[in-house]
């Protein structure tokens, strides 16, 4: 029986942020977010998150994520204190406790199910874990007895010179016997550098403890200020492009390309240079992506065509072709076999198959069938300063070079817009439709005024 307890109440001073040091995003999710993420190998009984700094907006922040029980710090007096919260609700509670600090945002599940199999298996009082750090600067360092019985944690503040040199980091990942560390978690004192109740001191007085050593120091990471965080990215970004690229994806020139682990790519595909993919964003096979475009919450089809392109909230299925310069927004959805081209912003507009906008246009909350063109600067007029409106566009209609069509406004089918029209009216299928003064021609005008 397993509870965890996620500590999240510090303000994470050297961020300086207004933000919870928890709060902060890496690659699409929270720090704390991750932490969790990292638990989805182990079935707790029980997820505690202790908060305190804008406690509200990590509760917040965290409040969809199901099964979470908060508790306040009110003050936040170092790590030893915020797991004293826990004393009056685990009160008689015989299991083990995992603790984690919150800023450990690239910690693998294997690791944490392999941290919990040792400590069961030797039941032992504590198991760590630690890993050994090339610049150890800032970590608590671990002391053990023999290889991995662990004497003490000493703070990196409170090391003298010769304690530095140890490497062996502490990760800020435990697991307790919860009666044993219960039974010490009040007698913690706060004789060190920073006056405050460590949670590391529980080490010390508890047997046996364990460290489990990790080779992959990357993956334990704390991220205490704004490099680390830009560090950790880089980390994450590798184990991303590796993992995409093991599946089947190319990539042109990886380090130019930032993609979250959110997103889906399908094998087959191309991302070629600065190009960004984000939040719950999926790539079908064989598609396209870049030079330079974005793609945000998106779900992109087979072997469609991405170039120069920024997409969010929006969908484009199979054999369609994006671009150059083109902009999706606002659940666009574009159908098969089309072709959106150059400065074409399509916003809460959903599209047929086979339909063609290339150049130079706006459609706003419209709905177009199948077989539609969309000549050169055409325009939905779909704001009257007030409300929008819907603009409807029937199969196989054609639209001329600028048209204006004002919403609310219904072209049926096979209908001709002619060039230069703006059209205020519905109009019927199979039509032509002329909205334009004609021209006038006078010949030899410009002489007879000379
Ligand atoms: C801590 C460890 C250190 C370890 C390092 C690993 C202690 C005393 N030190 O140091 O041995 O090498 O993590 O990254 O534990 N927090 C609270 N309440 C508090 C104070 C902190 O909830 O009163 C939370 C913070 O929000 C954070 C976590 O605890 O998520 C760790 O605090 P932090 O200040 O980052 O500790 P470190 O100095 O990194
Ligand atoms: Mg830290």
């Amino acid at each position: 029986m397993v509870a965890v307890a996620i500590l999240a109440a510090g303000r994470g001073t050297r961020m300086k942020s207004d933000l919870p040091k928890v709060l902060h995003n890496l690659g699409g999710r929270s720090l704390v977010e991750r932490v969790l993420g990292s638990l989805c190998e182990i079935q707790p009984t029980r997820k505690f998150v202790i908060v305190g700094y804008r406690g509200d907006l990590v509760s917040a922040a965290l409040e969809p994520l199901s099964e979470l029980e908060f508790v306040e710090q009110t003050e936040q007096l170092g790590t030893g204190h915020a797991i004293q919260q826990l004393l009056p609700h685990l009160e008689g509670f015989e299991g083990n406790l995992l603790a984690l600090n919150g800023d450990v945002p690239l910690l693998r599940s294997e690791t944490i199910k392999l941290l919990l199999d040792t400590h069961n298996q030797y039941r032992n009082a504590a198991t760590i874990l630690t890993a050994h750090m090339p610049d150890p600067k800032g970590y608590g360092r671990v002391f053990c007895n023999n290889e991995s019985l662990v004497s003490q944690i000493v703070e990196d503040r409170d090391c003298t010179d010769a304690q530095k040199q140890n490497r062996r980091i502490n990760a800020g990942v435990y697991c307790f016997n919860w009666p044993k560390l219960a039974e010490i978690l009040p007698n913690l004192k706060t004789n060190n550098d920073q006056q405050e109740y460590y949670l590391t001191d529980a080490i010390k007085i508890l047997e046996p403890v364990m460290a489990v050593d990790l080779e992959d120091y990357q993956e334990i990471l704390g991220i205490n200020d704004r490099k680390q965080l830009a560090a950790a990215y880089q980390i994450l970004q590798t184990r991303i492009k590796d993992r995409s690229m093991k599946a089947g994806v190319t990539l042109i020139d990886p380090d130019s390309i930032t993609i979250d682990d959110t997103v889906e790519l399908a094998p087959d595909t191309i991302i070629e240079p600065q190009t960004h993919l984000r939040g719950k964003t999926k790539i079908g096979k064989g598609s396209r992506i870049g030079p330079g475009s974005s793609i945000e919450n998106s779900e992109i089809g087979n072997n469609v065509r991405v170039l120069y392109s920024v997409i969010s909230d929006s969908t484009v299925a199979d054999d369609s072709q994006i671009g150059p310069y083109s902009h999706l927004r606002g659940r666009a959805q574009v159908g098969s076999k089309c072709r959106v081209g150059n400065f074409v912003e399509l916003k809460n507009t959903t599209v047929g198959d086979r339909t063609n906008m290339a150049h130079l246009s706006y459609l706003g909350d419209a709905t177009l069938g199948d077989g539609v063109n969309i000549g050169a600067g055409t325009i939905t007029a779909n704001y009257d300063g007030v409300k929008k409106h819907p603009t409807q566009i029937g199969n196989g209609t054609k639209t001329g070079s600028n048209s204006v069509l004002v919403a609310p406004v219904n072209l049926g089918e096979n209908v001709t817009v002619a060039a230069g029209s703006t059209i205020t009216e519905d109009v019927p299928d199979d039509s032509l439709v002329i909205a334009r003064s004609r021209q006038v021609v006078k010949p030899g005008w410009q002489l007879k005024k000379e």
